[in-house]
């Protein structure tokens, strides 16, 4: 089998950090969302894995995964014109995909448990396509589908009143029949040529498609909110280990990753949290459900549930920074000149929220 991962698209529910950076590289407990995606499909025994990519975000991911021997793959980048829609992406990769079944992994979906007994009880079965379903409370955000006895009866794109809250998982499996449904099907409302509609053609036509319901987490990282949930529930499940330097006026309870190079001096970080590679957290507290990625310094501060990326600093903020997603290079500090006032340089769409 092979892999196809979708990491095209606009991202622009995570505006301003897609502004600079493609929402598949935002890294969830320190390792982009993209790179977690690549591992799953490695875990299942696939190294042939093809990445759609376009638009702007394409050089910045094809440097940052580059050839795939990291994960000792071979990885082929597939470019997408435009983002019209993920049944368009999989006709675009008709080329790299030939005539062999495949796993599709949309490159801002992130799932407990891995799909490796999926993608084998796949790989020897007689179906065309496998979908992965997942019980939410908000169905109107995503495909839904609708099952009778255990068998798929119809699949529909965000409908505004839907009849299951059964989600469609961002992983489908398909075999070539795919590109039939792909040929029949017509842009939706959003303009796009949606994968929910070609899959409903498989079934309309009779092709063999295989639900599975998924029983752990899954998080569909396109909102701020998604990011933080899923940075929590990766965090929970990771195994503490200190590879930095932890002063000994400095407390660590919980589960908490302190990677190579970092620095925790008179400071409290209780887990679950990691510190990235050559940070500094200085007369600081770090708390639960954060991560901070390499290279930033927190001094004389209080963070919470965020995430901050690369090369941030966050010096003497008097009161606690909650709930937060932090860009690259941030400065978060005091002004000490005269007025006294806040001094902001905030890119487009960026949010604050002052005490
Ligand atoms: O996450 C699950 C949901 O993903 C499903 O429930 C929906 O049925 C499915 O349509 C999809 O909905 P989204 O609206 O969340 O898809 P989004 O536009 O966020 O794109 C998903 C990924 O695919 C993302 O990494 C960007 C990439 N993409 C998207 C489009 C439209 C491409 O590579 N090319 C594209 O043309």
């Amino acid at each position: 089998m092979k892999g196809l991962i979708l990491s095209g698209g606009k991202g622009t529910r995570l505006r301003p950090i897609t502004y600079t950076s493609a929402k598949q590289l935002v890294p969830v407990a320190n390792k982009p969302v993209l790179f977690r995606v690549i591992e799953e499909i490695c875990n299942a025994g696939i190294d042939d894995i093809g990445i759609i990519v376009g638009g702007d975000t394409a050089p910045e991911i094809q440097a940052m995964v580059g050839d795939g021997s990291r994960w000792g793959v071979k990885i082929t980048f597939i470019h997408q014109a435009q983002p019209l829609g993920l049944a368009h992406a999989v006709k675009t990769a008709q080329g790299f995909l030939g005539e062999e079944r495949f796993v599709m992994f949309l490159g801002d979906n992130v799932i407990q448990g891995g799909i490796h007994e999926l993608v084998r009880q796949f790989a020897d079965s007689a179906w065309n396509a496998q979908i992965v379903l997942k019980e939410v409370e908000n169905p109107q955000s995503f495909g839904v589908a609708e099952l009778s006895d255990g068998r798929i009866v119809r699949l529909v794109e965000k409908p505004r009143e839907p009849k299951s809250n059964l989600a469609l998982v961002g992983i489908y499996m398909f075999d070539a029949n795919i590109f039939e449904a792909v040929d029949h099907i017509a842009p939706s409302w959003r303009g796009e040529l949606e994968i929910t509609d070609a899959i409903q053609y498989l079934v309309e036509k009779n092709y063999k498609v295989y639900p599975y319901v998924h029983k752990g987490w899954w998080i569909d990282t396109g909102k701020m909110e998604d990011m933080l949930a899923a940075n929590s529930l990766v965090l929970d499940e990771l195994a503490p280990r200190v590879e930095g330097y932890v002063d000994r006026d400095s407390q660590l309870s919980g589960k908490v990753i302190i990677e190579p190079g970092a620095e925790i001096i008179n400071s409290v970080i209780r887990g679950p949290a990691i510190i990235g590679e050559h940070c500094r957290i200085v007369n600081s507290y770090v708390g639960p459900f954060t991560s901070i990625y390499h290279h930033t310094v927190v001094d004389s501060s209080e963070i919470e549930h965020s995430i901050v990326l690369e090369n941030c600093r966050i010096v003497a903020i008097p009161d606690r920074i909650e709930d937060s997603l932090i860009g690259r290079s941030v400065e978060i500090t005091r002004s000490p000149i005269k007025p006294k006032a806040y001094k902001l340089v905030l890119g487009d769409h960026s949010k604050v929220g002052i005490l």
